[in-house]
């Protein structure tokens, strides 16, 4: 999704700029650009489709000298990538120049606005409209200033947005808004930083204001001040980030992705170690929780972090005994869930910005369920929200596919399931005790797994050329189907399909022939026999099997090769994805290296999808 970077203060702004879009480029963008104040008062603007890089070597920036710059990556919502199109716009009078991350809904509306007052618009995006909008309503009333025709603008908008707001006219500041779009700002001595996310300015700063929706803040180089739509100041508290920058650097490793893999076994315990006390108990911060009022938990997300409580589902229901229903946000926001106060919604979401995921919170909250959200960014929209905030401590995940954050929300969220479970007094149980024991031992089965990972990157070689491939799995082992698949298709672009086990043969075996690689998970004792049978049929109508199981299997009696079959530490099937992905993580990522492909950044995709 679309980054936004600023900077006002004493130093040249291009480096600082460039340096953050840089921090942002997982986020996912196809163009770049910047608009720098000159000491002279004269705004200049580079831009064009493309990588930052190709704007860090323009050599139009050599002329942008000034200390006050915002800058943008775009990812195309209302147009396609172009010149044009990229960000940052002005009106047509040049004087006012924005960039924006969301989108602006009522377009055609605006647009008609616009133009019956004379605005002709060159590109074909909605972000244009911004500063047109501004310059109409400067013009109107000149004597109330810009950040009153700014808030005059910002009525007519409907939609998203973060904005950042230069002119000559504002010859030392820098106006930033936001409503249901991210965007924070860095506090820095005799200078400060805008960003839509932390990691972009966190090698200058720790100190932040998060900015809530409705809010605007004119930044100087040496002050803050933030108003709400009616300019009435509003006190904001700055926020210590304790984030290393260096912890969202690579670190040695090729690629972001393989860094955050290895970099499990120390969040897991991190997520543990936060969640127990010294005597080994459950310490959520969650004593206002009445957990005796539900009759109902929905589990609500996307993408991976939605797969995160599939997985979970299970173990929601046998320690809790309160069904549990799991939900992608962009269907539940529009769905009439039944949801009312004795519902107890769980939303995961590693950013905690993404659009579908804050109006399903939202949602929830208006129809008086309590909320309680998983979240890795501290601060985020999300936790800014909801009733009740637990964190995973995955540290930075930089890699638009997500994995460590993955494996920390099924774990908090079994940390999650126990601790209700406890206070219910339903903990008095060997499973009980068993999954706890469990949860303690993963960060040293899955650095196991780490260590002996040699059969998975040999399997990658022999498959990347695959056009297809499908995950099987049953109960909790479908959910790491479901997830293997997704990382798949992702970052390597082959198509793949996750499968519950038994459904294969109610269709999709139609579509197996020789070669067709199928990859099963087995890790539930009590069911694994079903799951071999289906693959024996699938065997037989000419699939390459690869397997992922902590089970002994009987090779010869299964026509499976020892080579295909990956073998991960035993451990209780509930908590098993934990360990089961990490096989299928590193297979996604070797196909995808075998390919050559930019794992970090794949096409298409953004890391925080700040829009619906
Ligand atoms: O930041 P979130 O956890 O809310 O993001 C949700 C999905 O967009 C995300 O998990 C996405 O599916 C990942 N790219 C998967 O690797």
């Amino acid at each position: 999704m679309c980054g936004i970077v600023g900077y006002i203060g004493t130093k040249k702004a291009v480096p600082v700029l460039i340096n953050g879009l840089l921090s942002l480029e997982y986020r996912g963008y196809d163009s770049a650009g910047l608009a720098v104040l000159n000491n002279d008062n004269s705004l200049k603007i580079v831009k064009d489709m493309g990588r930052v890089k190709k704007l860090q070597d323009n050599s139009e920036l050599e002329s942008l000298t000034g200390s006050i710059g915002i800058a943008h990556t775009r990812w195309a919502t209302r147009g396609m990538p172009s010149k044009i199109n990229s960000h940052p716009h002005t009106d047509n009078n040049n004087t006012f120049t924005v960039v924006h991350n969301g989108i602006i809904e009522n377009y055609d509306e605006l647009k008609s606005f616009i133009e019956k007052k004379g605005y002709a618009l060159h590109s074909e995006t909605d972000t244009e409209l911004i500063p047109n909008l501004i310059h109409y309503f400067y013009n109107k009333n000149t004597k109330k200033g810009v950040l009153f025709a700014v808030t005059e603008a910002l009525k007519k908008l409907e939609g998203s947005y973060a904005l950042e707001i230069t002119s000559p006219l504002l010859k030392d500041e820098i106006i930033v808004v936001k409503k249901d779009s991210p965007v924070v700002i860095g506090v820095g001595k005799n200078e400060n930083y805008i960003a839509s996310d932390i990691p972009a300015i966190l090698s200058y700063t720790k100190d932040f204001y998060f900015m809530e929706d409705y809010e605007i803040a004119e930044v100087k180089k040496d002050s803050i001040t933030f108003y709400n739509y009616d300019l009435n100041i509003i006190e904001k508290e700055i926020k210590n980030i304790e984030w290393d920058a260096i912890a969202s650097e690579k670190n040695g490793y090729d690629d972001y992705m393989l860094k955050e893999i290895y970099e499990q076994p120390t969040a897991i315990r991190e997520t543990i170690g936060t969640s127990f006390n010294k005597e080994g108990n459950i310490n959520l911060p969650l004593n206002s929780l009445d957990v005796n009022k539900y009759n109902k938990i929905y589990i609500v997300a996307c993408g991976t972090a939605m797969h995160a409580g599939i997985a979970t589902k299970y173990i929601f229901e046998k320690f809790t005994q309160i069904p549990c229903e799991v939900d992608m946000a962009s269907e539940f926001r529009y769905r009439n869930p039944l949801i009312n106060e004795k519902t107890l919604c769980i939303f995961i979401s590693q950013s905690g910005e993404t659009a579908d995921t804050i109006a399903a919170l939202k949602l929830a909250k208006k129809s008086g369920s309590t909320t309680l959200s998983i979240v890795n960014v501290i601060g985020s929209s999300i936790t800014r929200i909801s009733d009740f905030v637990l964190y995973t401590h995955a540290g930075p995940e930089i890699a638009v596919a997500s994995t460590k954050a993955y494996t920390c929300q099924v774990t908090l969220l079994t940390i999650l399931a126990l601790f209700i479970s406890e206070k219910l007094g339903l903990s008095n149980t060997a499973d009980f005790e068993k999954l706890k024991n469990d949860l303690n031992q993963l960060p040293d089965k899955i650095k196991y797994i780490l260590d002996n990972c040699d059969k998975v990157k040999n399997i990658a070689n022999q498959i990347y050329q695959d056009k297809n491939m499908f995950f099987i799995g049953r109960i909790n082992d479908y959910a790491v189907a479901m997830e293997g698949s997704l990382k798949v298709k992702e970052i390597t672009y082959i198509h793949s399909e996750a499968y519950a086990a038994g459904e294969l043969k109610h269709g999709p075996i139609a579509l197996i022939e020789d070669g067709v690689s199928v990859i099963g998970i087995i890790t539930n004792p009590s069911i694994s026999s079903k799951t071999l049978s289906n693959l024996d049929e699938v065997v037989t109508r000419g699939a390459n099997i690869i397997l992922i199981s902590n089970q002994d299997i009987d090779i010869n009696s299964s026509n499976i090769n020892e080579e295909s079959i990956v073998k991960i530490p035993d451990c209780s099937s509930l908590i098993s994805p934990v360990l089961s992905v990490i096989p299928l993580q590193l297979l996604a990522y070797h196909i995808a290296k075998c390919k050559k492909l930019d794992v970090d950044k794949p096409r298409n995709l953004a890391k925080s999808v700040t829009v619906e």
